[in-house]
C-alpha cells in the first residue's frame, strides 16, 4: 500500500497559514472568558433554582430520662445534628430545650443555676459568655446584650418511661449558622 502523499498535496513549511501574536492572544482571551463564565453560569443555575420549601423532617432524638434530670438542673445534647448544641433544662413548671448557639455571633449558650461571679446578675437563666447576651428559659427570648432574637426552642415529648425526646423546633426561627 502506497502511503506517499502525492506532490501535488505536498505543501511547505512557508504555505501553511501562520497565526499571528495577536491571533494566539485572541485566543487565549476567548478561552479565559469562557473559563471565567462557566463558573458564573453554573453559579446563576444553583441561586436561581426554585428551592425545596416544604417542612423540614427532623429527627426524633432521646435526650434523657427524666428523672436524671432534677428541677433546675440542665443537660447538654445534640441536635438536629452532631455538633449541632442544644440545652435540656427542667425547670419547676417542666422540660425546656433549646438550640444553644447564640444568636448573636454563634457561642454556646449555658443554663446557669447560679451566676457566674463577674458575669452575670440573675441566676437561672441562659447566658453567653463572649458578649454577655442573656435569654429567658422559660421562652428563649432575649433579655439582655446583643443577641439579635430568641434562641430556636425545641419540641420535646416525653413517653410512658419518662424519656425526653426532642422532636423538631417551634416556631420557624433560623438556626445560627444553617441558614
Ligand atoms: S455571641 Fe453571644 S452575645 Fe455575642
Amino acid at each position: 500500500m502506497n502511503t506517499t502523499v502525492p506532490d501535488k498535496e505536498r505543501r511547505s513549511a512557508s504555505e501553511i497559514p501562520k497565526l499571528s501574536r495577536r491571533d494566539v492572544l485572541k485566543g487565549v482571551a476567548l478561552l479565559g472568558a469562557v473559563l471565567l463564565l462557566l463558573p458564573a453560569e453554573k453559579l446563576a443555575q444553583f441561586l436561581l433554582a426554585p428551592r425545596e420549601t416544604g417542612p423540614v423532617a427532623y429527627p426524633r432524638t432521646r435526650i434523657a430520662n427524666s428523672k436524671d434530670v432534677p428541677v433546675n438542673e440542665s443537660v447538654l445534647f445534640e441536635y438536629p445534628h452532631k455538633d449541632r448544641p442544644a440545652v435540656l433544662i427542667h425547670l419547676s413548671d417542666g422540660f425546656v430545650a433549646y438550640d444553644s448557639m447564640c444568636t448573636h455571633l454563634g457561642c454556646q449558650v449555658h443554663y446557669d443555676k447560679v451566676p457566674v461571679l463577674g458575669w452575670e446578675n440573675n441566676s437561672q437563666q441562659i447566658f453567653c459568655p463572649c458578649h454577655g447576651g442573656v435569654f429567658d428559659p422559660k421562652t428563649g427570648s432575649v433579655l439582655s446584650g446583643p443577641p439579635p432574637r430568641p434562641l430556636p426552642k425545641i419540641k420535646l415529648e416525653i413517653d410512658g418511661q419518662g424519656d425526653i425526646y426532642a422532636v423538631s423546633y417551634e416556631g420557624n426561627l433560623p438556626l445560627y449558622g444553617e441558614s
